[in-house]
């Protein structure tokens, strides 16, 4: 539970609908402590329940974190199986609590290459949480920014052999309804922690118009109040929109 008082400085109307974050840095954490990687994402998905109440408390519309791309499985086997059995742990212990706060999960990436059992806890949860009405909280597992409009368009190729759409019909909404956040806000705010200045493959048809924000901060060491300032300081920024602003 977040207290209460960290919320005092939020101006609500100027609140950001959909934020995304790459949670960087769990290795460095851990490292840095004489720590075994392993135990920087332990503590990383301390900082994701912290960050996920924000999210709740003032109702954020969608939060996208990025648990796991389709690089990741270039690391080591051990740290590969860590992350999985991290992912199912976390899946059974929080899905109830997610639950009661009304968030609705969603786990977007080519999710078929994970083990049978870590689908079905996603399909399970998903399944459990999909008539809430509050923050959509998408978990990217196995994903990839560039593999999602290949598999977007796909889609589109499929629709248009099988007669459904002609060509002329594709545009941005179209298109939008086949991407793995279709129905959801783009992105307005993405946060990348611990220094590097990159999207990394990320969401990156959905943060066409995104305002990034950037931290030193490792994600274990990220905290409520670091989140906050980041929401504040997109409330000042002059979103443009290829437009001349205000
Ligand atoms: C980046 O740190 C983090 C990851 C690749 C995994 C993210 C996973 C978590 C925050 C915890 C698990 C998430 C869920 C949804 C249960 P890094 O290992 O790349 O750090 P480094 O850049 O310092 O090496």
């Amino acid at each position: 539970m977040n207290d209460k008082k960290i919320y005092e400085r939020v101006d609500k109307t100027k609140l950001p609908r959909h934020v995304a974050i790459i949670m960087d840095g769990n290795g460095r954490w851990a490292t840095g402590r004489g720590l075994l990687r392993s135990a920087g994402h332990t503590a990383g998905v301390k900082t994701l329940k912290k960050i996920l109440t924000v999210a709740v408390d003032l109702n954020l519309e969608a939060l996208t974190v990025y648990a796991f791309s389709t690089e990741n499985w270039k690391r080591p086997h051990a740290e590969v199986d860590f992350l999985m059995k991290l992912f199912s742990e976390y899946i059974e212990k929080e899905k109830r609590e997610m639950n009661e706060k009304n968030v609705r999960i969603r786990f977007i990436g080519r999710l078929e290459e994970f083990s049978p059992g870590i689908q079905k806890q996603m399909t399970d949860a998903t399944e459990l949480m999909k008539n809430n009405t509050g923050v959509q909280f998408n978990v990217a597992a196995n994903y990839g920014g560039r593999d999602e409009i290949i598999r977007a368009a796909k889609k589109i190729a499929e629709k248009i052999s099988a007669g459904k759409i002609s060509p002329d019909e594709i545009d941005g909404t179209l298109f939008d309804g086949e991407t793995d956040t279709a129905g959801q806000p783009p992105v307005d705010l993405l946060i990348r922690t611990s220094g590097d200045m990159r999207i990394s493959n990320f969401l990156l048809w959905q943060s066409a118009y995104a305002e990034l924000w950037f931290t030193k901060t490792t994600w274990p060491e990220f905290s409520p109040e670091e989140f906050i300032d980041a929401l504040i300081e997109f409330g000042k920024r002059d979103r443009k929109f290829g437009g001349l602003g205000k």
